[in-house]
């Protein structure tokens, strides 16, 4: 039996946001070494990741890279955002004229996140990002308006839904 059968959808869900909300304080925390070595970046994406917070940059769960290139202008989707790094990278290639929505259902995640976002808007010269907080598995319930999106990223998250389908 996996652990979907042992618990269920919503005790898989709070056993996930006790993990990422309360027993992790920074990257240092995780109890794997499965992911990649977050400092070994593409050159290209370093001068972005330079400019987002220290404490954002401290609270990074995800693994490898999910920021392609060529998304000026782009409307993308960050699904499982955590604390909001990507978010923040993706900002910067969207630029003015895009934008990035972070979902993510942990509270302690998204107010890391949020509570940066003036930061990064001076930062950048522009605020576009938002975050909304909810279950992958239910976007429909997060008035997301159908096929208003470019790119849909998710960096380290489908791996911890109950209900990859
Ligand atoms: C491994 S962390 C990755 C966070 C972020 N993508 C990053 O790279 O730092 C997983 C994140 O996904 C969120 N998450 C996991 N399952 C989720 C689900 N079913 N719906 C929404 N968020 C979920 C957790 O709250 C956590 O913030």
């Amino acid at each position: 039996m996996n652990f979907l059968g042992l618990f269920g959808v919503d005790a898989m869900h709070e056993i996930v946001k006790d993990y990422y909300g309360k027993q992790l304080q920074t990257s240092g925390d995780l109890k794997t070494s499965a992911c990649c070595d977050a400092s070994n970046v593409p050159g290209w994406l370093k001068p972005l990741l330079a400019r987002i917070h220290p404490e954002v940059m401290s609270r990074y769960y995800g693994c490898g890279l999910v920021c392609p290139l060529l998304l000026e202008g782009c409307r993308i989707l960050d699904l499982g955002s955590g604390s909001g790094r990507d978010v923040y990278a993706l900002a910067q290639l969207a630029g003015a004229h895009g934008h990035v929505v972070g979902v993510d259902m942990t509270e302690e995640q998204l107010a890391v996140a949020k509570s940066y976002r003036a930061y990064h808007a001076e930062t950048f010269g522009f605020d576009n990002v938002i975050f909304k907080q909810g279950y992958i598995e239910k976007l429909d319930e997060l008035g997301l308006e159908s096929g208003s999106f470019d790119v849909i990223v998710s960096n380290c998250v489908i791996n911890l839904s109950p209900d990859k389908d």
